[in-house]
Parts: structure tokens; sequence; C-alpha cells
């Protein structure tokens, strides 16, 4: 079992760069199962059914949330009808869509997870605890579970990655936009890093523009965030699973930009 995660897809560029590198990534990598971060894809904030369907299209099977995930009044629309959408488990009891999903991979069976960090994000439902059942339901029936854990801070990732550590297949941070260097199998067998990074610009801070970033620190007055154009970026990660155990066997950081080139 070989699983594909593509961090956060950030507007028009993010959604340009899958369009042109999954389908290579998929040739190269051979991946059994595709996951897209989908939280930014709409002009950097939230998604349209029409975004859902584009990465569907374009090779994913399931496309995983986060904190943005409402910001497109759309989302209401869709989001219970979209069967390989996801948005954080924790969200309290009421709110629309579910936070985990099942996909039948040749006759096996891999559940994906979305969860979302408290610290510096919104005081929802203990993540910790909203996982832990979740994969405990889902290893009642199959060995591969992933979650893609979308945190703020490195200490809670690693907190649910060791929290997880023999429980689930791969935990795998989302939402901070940078890819960070940990990318690691734990002793229990299960891959994490903190942050897979984002798909998108790549001159912009986080995928915004540079010069209303630069304004809000300099002068603490309200700017609008645009998405920043130019050069793009695609960060993912693939994973290798044992297909008895459903333990991490290695993994493999991608980083797709001008100063990491993408070879076939
Ligand atoms: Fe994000
Ligand atoms: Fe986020």
């Amino acid at each position: 079992m070989r699983i594909l995660f593509i961090g956060d897809v950030v507007g028009r560029p993010g959604r340009s760069m899958v369009q042109d590198y999954l389908p290579k990534l998929r040739k190269k990598y051979r991946p059994s199962l595709t996951i897209v971060n989908g939280e930014n894809a709409a002009s950097g904030k939230g998604i349209t059914e029409k975004i859902y369907k584009s990465f569907l299209e374009a090779g994913a099977q399931v496309v995983t949330l986060g904190n943005h995930a409402w910001a497109r009044r759309e989302i209401f629309s869709f989001i219970d009808d979209a069967k390989k959408l996801i948005r954080p488990i924790n969200y309290p009891v009421g709110t629309p869509g579910k936070g985990t999903v099942s996909v039948n991979i040749n006759g096996q069976e891999v559940v994906v997870i979305n969860a979302m960090g408290r610290t510096f994000l919104a005081d929802i439902d203990c993540p910790f605890r909203a996982v832990e059942e979740a994969v405990e339901e889902a290893k009642k029936r199959t060995p591969f579970v992933f979650v893609d854990f979308h945190a703020e801070v490195t200490s809670e990732k690693q907190a649910m990655g060791w929290f997880l550590d023999g429980k689930a297949s791969a935990v795998i941070g989302t939402h901070t936009h940078v890819s960070t260097a940990d990318d690691r199998i734990l002793p229990g067998g299960t891959a994490y890093q903190s942050d897979v990074g984002m798909t998108g610009p790549y001159d912009g801070i986080l995928g915004v523009e540079r010069e209303a970033v630069l304004d809000k620190f300099l002068t603490a007055m309200p700017v609008k965030f645009e998405v920043a154009e130019g050069r793009t970026q695609l960060n993912g990660i693939c994973i290798d699973l044992d297909d008895q155990t459903g333990k991490a066997r290695s993994l493999q950081r991608i980083m797709i930009n001008d100063d990491h080139p993408f070879y076939e």
C-alpha cells in the first residue's frame, strides 16, 4: 500500500500545480491512494464543489480540509453529498460534513481521518480523543489508517504522532504551509511529518502576496490577503505501508520548485 499526500493547495497557482504534476507524480510513484488537502484551494480560503471534483478528476481519491473549511459558503450546499471530502473530525457535534472516510483500494479498506489542533486555532473538541476513537473504530476493520493533522504548532503535532504511534499508519501535519524536515517512522511503525508543506505560490508568504503580509507586520493595520502570483511549488509525501500490518516501511518527502526540480 502506497499513499501519496499533497499539502495545502493554495488558490489557482496551487490548483495548476496539481493539474500539471499530479499525473506525473502518480506515474513516478504509482500510489495506491492519493490524498489532497484542499482547505485553501478557492482563492486561498475554502473550497468549491467544482474544485473538489477537479481534484478527484486529477487523480485524488480523498480531499481533506482544515480551519478554512467554511470560508466559502458554497461548502454547506455540497459537503454532505461529497463522499470523499472530509473536514476536521473534532468540530462539535452538529457541524456539517464528516471527519473520516473509507476508501476501497483493490479490495482493501483505507481509512482517512482529518483532525485539527487547538493551539492558536479554534477551541473545538479535543483532537486527541476524537482521533483515538476514530482510529480504534477503523482498526476493527483495517490496518491502514491515515491521519491529516491540521495544526499550528509542532509540539501539538509531535504529541499526536506519538499518541498514535503503532495505531495509525501515518500522522502527517498540514496548515503551516512550510514543509518540515522531520519526516520519520516512529518506533511503533507510524509515518510522521510535522508539516507536509503547501502547494501554490513559491514567492509569497505562506502563499499570500508578500506586500500585504509585510504591511500587516509593519503597521498592524487590517489588510486584504490575496494569493501571490509568479513562481509555484508543490509539496507532498509518499509513504509505503506494509500490506499485512499497515505499518510504515519507508517514506519520501516530495518538494517541487525552481530550486528542487522534478525528475520523472
Ligand atoms: Fe492551509
Ligand atoms: Fe489551515
